[in-house]
């Protein structure tokens, strides 16, 4: 195995061009960097469907890489994992010969329980070691895991269940909501109540000390007994184009989609943008801050940093309140965090309770030589408040849970371009983004459009959705032929710096979790009051966005505004969960619409958002859209509402 020189000199156009135009001779040498079982002779082909896969032929464990190799290496006593949990007053180091023995153990436990190569497995779980460990044993099998964000309410959990089919499930005893206890086992009983499939087991996790989870003898199994006579597992090989595993995100409807990741594509994507995005290498101290349940944590707590060999930080704990908006300065000061990585929203959290940035010059920070920021839109003041504080490169970019790894980049391992205020930065390896205009045509600068990729995609990005190859393809590839659909919007520079402005569909990013409006449209539809609503994402200062729900009555139902904003809010938080963040409810007399019935949510929300807008000439009736227009202002729906017809 090669390791990545940060010495080496390096320059962004050409590797760039070259990752498009020879995009086999350029992948074939970044897959030389990680250690195969076998090493890939085909590296870019099409399976029968016409979909692209990458190093077909090669064998490989995305667990050896991410543990068993740098034993091998005699890199065993160096530390692979911390974990800090300020809300439990935890702090572990574990070694990579700590980590490899962990999960082969635990991988262990998972074969005697008869899970074996392409099963599936769903980690419901906590920011916790045991999380990791479980990701990692799975992969160790050749398992498929699906990691269920802890956040998510029972109903979320069973819809997952029912679509992923799960052998086992893995799940703990509570997570930590800063002060707040939040068991999970109730949740997850609920979900197996509700859903159709029937795991052959759960396997439970008892936070000593903190909460005891009632098993029921016989289908409940007890994490540590099982542990403790388990025999220690070995890799087992598997192709690069198996899956690793499945990752479920928003999608327009209520059905949340299957990501489904490789396990050689991926490894090779996440060796290369860590050293090319993040210019992070064996021995550096690598935080992301984000939760194991998105593909952040995914990619860069787990994946990216142990398969590189850094040192990774699993923290549990808020950036505020666990105990103050010093938190994240106090981690990264006593690890000697190198780079980091989270969502805006935080930093906005932080720098609401700690304007003046004092609780940062309490640290030593001296360590931290970049501060990256994605998952949704970065404002300017934030960056540059970061900017101005810290002064080290604030680095935003942009990717998906689709593409895994970053789409767009100032790629600082290969070269760091002054910082645009603004900007995501620019198309990285093999993802040749465009602008499109409506008609499929590619915009000139300064025009906003659909940002698109044009095929084929590079590795790491989603091989297609679980058990749902018609969804994939509508979902990403019909709209604009050789493309794949990003679902978003914005424009570039004549410096070919881009902009992405915002989503183009029904999903919304809420505090950096991204949800879907369509989803909970169906869920305050569902009301006995309901006629017909719609819900929409508008601007929020702290959160990014956050839903609102304007709801049409049923001729003569009888029930005052607040209580069924109460009923709804309480409805939304029952079936998807409090990340949902959905507060908000104004009952109108009629929504704005089109003459074919499709409900104007674009203009609506410019109009709170206090944006410009167009009212299309097929609206049915322009008076409708004065109507809520008055509503949202009269319920302070919004930022602004000065809005006016272009
Ligand atoms: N388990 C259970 N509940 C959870 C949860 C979890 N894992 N995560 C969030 N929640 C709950 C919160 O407790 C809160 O509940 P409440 O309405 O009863 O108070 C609700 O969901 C909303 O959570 P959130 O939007 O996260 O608000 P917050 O006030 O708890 O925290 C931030 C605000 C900004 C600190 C937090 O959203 C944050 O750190 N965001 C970064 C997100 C991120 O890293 N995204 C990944 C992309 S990089
Ligand atoms: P997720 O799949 O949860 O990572 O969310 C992906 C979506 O978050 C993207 O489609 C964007 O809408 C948004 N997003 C992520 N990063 C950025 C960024 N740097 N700037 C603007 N939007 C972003």
């Amino acid at each position: 195995m090669q390791s990545c020189s940060p010495k080496s000199p390096k320059n962004y156009q050409a590797l760039y061009q070259k990752s498009l135009e020879a995009p086999i001779d350029f992948w074939q040498a970044e897959a030389e960097k990680i250690a195969w079982f076998q090493k890939p002779t085909q590296i870019l082909t099409q399976n029968e469907r016409g979909y692209y896969r990458w190093f077909a032929d090669g064998k490989l464990n995305t667990c050896y890489l991410a543990a068993d190799h740098h034993v091998a290496q005699g890199r065993g006593e160096e530390i692979a994992l911390i974990y800090d949990s300020p809300v439990t007053e935890t702090k572990q180091k574990f070694t990579y010969r700590q980590l490899r023995d962990e999960v082969a153990q635990l991988a262990g436990v998972l074969s005697a329980l008869g899970v074996t190569k392409g099963d599936t497995v769903i980690i419901y779980m906590p920011m916790i070691p045991q999380t990791l460990f479980a990701m990692l044993a799975c992969a160790r099998l050749g398992a498929i895991h699906s990691v269920v964000f802890g956040g998510f309410a029972a109903h979320e959990l069973a819809v997952r269940i029912d679509d992923a089919k799960p052998k086992l499930i893995l799940s703990a005893s509570c997570g930590i909501e800063v002060d707040r206890v939040i068991p999970y086992k109730p949740l997850l009983d609920k979900a197996l109540a509700e859903a159709s499939h029937k795991p052959k087991h759960t396997l439970i996790f008892q936070r000593e000390g903190i909460l005891n989870a009632d098993l029921k003898a016989g289908y409940d199994l007890d994490w540590a007994e099982l542990l403790e006579d388990a025999a220690p597992a070995e890799c087992i090989a598997v192709a690069s184009t198996d899956p690793l595993y499945i990752i479920y995100t928003s999608g327009t409807t209520g059905k949340p989609k299957g990501i489904v990741r490789d396990n050689g594509g991926h490894a090779v994507a996440m060796q290369h943008s860590l050293a090319g995005v993040y210019d992070s290498y064996q021995g550096d101290i690598f935080w992301a801050a984000s939760d194991l349940g998105w593909a952040v944590g995914h990619s860069y707590i787990v994946y990216a940093p142990l398969i590189a060999g850094c040192t990774t930080i699993l923290y549990e704990g808020k950036p505020v309140r666990t105990p103050d908006a010093g938190a994240f300065w106090r981690v990264m000061a006593e690890h000697q965090v190198k780079t980091f990585f989270t969502a805006p929203t935080a930093i906005r959290a932080i720098r609401k309770e700690d304007p003046e940035g004092l609780l940062i010059k309490q640290y030593d920070l001296s360590h931290l030589k970049a501060f990256f920021l994605a998952g949704e839109r970065c404002d300017p003041a934030t960056l540059e408040w970061l900017q101005e504080k810290l002064g080290i490169p604030v680095i935003d970019h942009w990717w998906q849970t689709e593409s895994g790894s970053p789409m767009l980049a100032n790629p600082l391992g290969l070269e760091l371009f002054p910082i645009k205020v603004g900007s995501a930065g620019k198309p990285f390896s093999g993802y040749q983004v465009q602008i499109l205009g409506e008609d499929g045509k590619a915009l000139p600068p300064n025009q906003e459009g659909a940002v698109v990729v044009k095929l084929p995609l590079p590795p790491g990005a989603l091989l297609t959705i679980w058990h749902d190859d018609a969804r994939f393809e509508k979902s990403y590839f019909q709209r604009f032929e050789g493309y794949y659909l990003t679902g978003d919007g914005g424009f570039y520079d004549e410096e070919g710096y881009f902009y992405i402005m915002g989503r183009i569909d029904d999903v919304i990013n809420v505090a950096g979790h991204r949800l879907s409006t369509g989803e909970m449209e169906e869920i305050v539809a569902s009301h006995n009051a309901v006629a017909e609503c719609a819900v929409i994402g508008i601007q929020d200062a702290l959160k990014g966005q956050v839903p609102v729900g304007l709801v049409v009555l049923k001729d003569g139902t009888k029930i005052s505004e607040k209580d069924l904003e109460n009923q709804l809010v309480a409805l939304v938080r029952e079936k998807i969960g409090a990340v949902a963040c959905f507060k908000r409810v104004a009952i109108v007399q009629r929504l704005p619409k089109t003459r074919s019935g499709k409900i104007l949510r674009n203009v609506m929300r410019s109009i709170a958002d206090g944006k410009p807008y167009s009212v299309p000439s097929t609206i049915d009736d322009p008076l409708i859209l004065a109507e809520v227009s008055d509503k949202m202002r009269k319920e302070k729906m919004g930022e602004a509402f000065d809005a006016k017809p272009e």
